[in-house]
C-alpha cells in the first residue's frame, strides 16, 4: 500500500485519480476506479441538470465509494455550479477559470456544504492562487497531458507547485500511465497522480473503440499542441492550447483557421458525425504524449492495481537497491 496525504484527505486506498474529461468518462468508467480503490471523477461539465442528476444517480448505483465532479470553471454558471454541489461528490475538481470568477468564492460554496476541492493548475502561480484561494488538493499538470494544458513539462512543473503550496497535497497529471510514472511523480513531492489518457483506453471507458485503438497504436508522438480544436469549436480558453491528435481533419485545416472560422457552422456537424462513426481521421480527438506507454485495452480496475503493484515494486525495490555506502 502507498499512503499519501492525498489518500489520507479523501479515504481511498489507492493515490490515483481518474481525470474528469467531460465525455472521455462515464459512470461505469468512475466506479470502475473507485472501486478499484482510486478516486473516480466523473466529468460534467456538458451536462444538462437531468444528465448530472441521472449520471450520479447511475454512478451511485455502481459504487458506495468517494467520487468527484469535473467542472470547467469558465464554462460553468453559478447555478450549474451549485447543482454540481448540491449533488454531493465527495470533491469538486476544478480547472480553468476565466478572469470574471473569484476561486475563493467558489471554493468555499463548496466547503459549506461539505465538499472538498481539487484545482488543477499549469504553473505554480496559478497553484499559489488556488492554495490562498482554499484549495483542498491542487493538481499540477504538464504540457504532455492530453486535453487542454499550460506549457510547462510535467517533471519541472510538479515539484516547484508541490514547494509553492506545501503542505497541501498535489497530484500530478500529464504524461502518467504506469507505475513507473506514479514512483517518479512521489519522488517529486507529489501525494498522488491525476490520469487521463491510460484510462481513456480502457474496457468501460465510453470513448469509440476505433479511437481506444488509436490510443494503443500510437507512439504518443503523433499529438501536436494548437487552438485549432477551440476555433472549430467556437471556444474560447482562458490562455490555454489543447494537445489533440494530428489526423488528417487537422492536417487539413492548420494554418487555415480564417477560413475555419468562416465555415465553422458547417464543418462542425461533419465532425460531429465522424466522432460518432469512430471516423478517427476526421474529428478531433484529445490525448496525450502517454498514448506511447500504452499497449492494450484493460480493465479500468486493472490499471489501478497495476500501476500501483509496479510502484511499489519499484519503490520497495529497484530505488533503493542503487543506494550504495
Ligand atoms: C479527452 C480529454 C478530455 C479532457 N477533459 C477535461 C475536462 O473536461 N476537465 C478537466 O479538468 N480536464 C480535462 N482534461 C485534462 C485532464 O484533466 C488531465 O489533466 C490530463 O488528461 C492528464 O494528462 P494525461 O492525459 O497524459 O493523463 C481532459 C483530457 C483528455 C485527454
Amino acid at each position: 500500500m502507498i499512503k499519501t496525504a492525498f489518500t489520507k484527505l479523501i479515504g481511498v486506498e489507492h493515490p490515483i485519480a481518474l481525470a474528469g474529461m467531460g465525455g472521455g468518462t462515464s459512470p461505469e468508467l468512475v466506479a470502475a476506479v473507485t472501486n478499484a480503490g482510486g478516486l473516480g471523477i466523473l466529468g460534467v461539465s456538458s451536462d444538462s441538470p437531468e444528465d448530472l442528476t441521472r449520471h450520479v444517480a447511475d454512478t451511485r448505483a455502481r459504487t458506495d465509494g468517494p467520487f468527484g465532479l469535473n467542472l470547467l470553471l469558465h464554462f460553468a454558471t453559478d447555478d450549474e455550479l451549485r447543482a454540481v454541489l448540491d449533488a454531493k461528490p465527495a470533491i469538486l475538481s476544478t480547472a480553468w477559470a476565466g478572469d470574471h470568477q473569484n476561486l475563493t468564492e467558489i471554493f468555499n460554496l463548496a466547503h459549506e456544504r461539505g465538499v472538498k476541492v481539487m484545482h488543477m493548475v499549469p504553473s505554480a502561480a496559478d497553484a499559489e492562487k488556488a492554495a490562498a484561494a482554499g484549495a483542498d488538493v491542487i493538481v499540477a499538470q504538464g504540457t504532455d497531458g492530453g486535453g487542454h494544458i499550460g506549457l510547462m513539462g510535467t517533471a519541472v512543473v510538479v515539484p516547484m507547485v508541490t514547494r509553492a503550496v506545501a503542505p497541501v497535497p498535489v497530484l500530478a497529471a500529464g504524461g502518467i500511465a504506469d507505475g513507473r510514472g506514479l514512483a517518479a511523480m512521489l519522488a517529486l513531492g507529489a501525494a498522488g497522480v491525476l490520469v487521463g489518457t491510460r484510462f481513456l483506453a480502457t474496457v468501460e471507458s465510453p470513448i469509440h473503440n476505433a479511437f481506444k485503438k488509436l490510443i494503443v497504436d500510437s507512439d504518443g508522438s503523433d499529438t501536436l499542441v494548437t487552438d485549432l480544436a477551440d476555433i472549430f469549436l467556437g471556444n474560447e480558453w482562458p490562455g490555454a492550447l489543447a494537445r489533440i491528435g494530428r489526423n488528417r481533419l487537422v492536417e487539413r485545416w492548420l494554418g487555415r483557421t480564417n477560413e475555419l472560422r468562416r465555415r465553422r457552422d458547417e464543418l462542425m456537424p461533419l465532425m460531429q458525425e465522424a466522432r460518432k462513426n469512430g471516423d478517427v481521421e476526421e474529428t478531433i480527438l484529445y490525448w496525450g504524449q502517454s498514448a506511447g506507454l500504452i499497449h492494450e485495452i484493460v480493465p479500468a480496475g486493472q490499471v489501478v492495481a497495476d500501476m500501483v503493484h509496479e510502484a511499489e515494486s519499484l519503490l520497495r525495490n529497484r530505488l533503493p537497491s542503487l543506494v550504495v555506502d
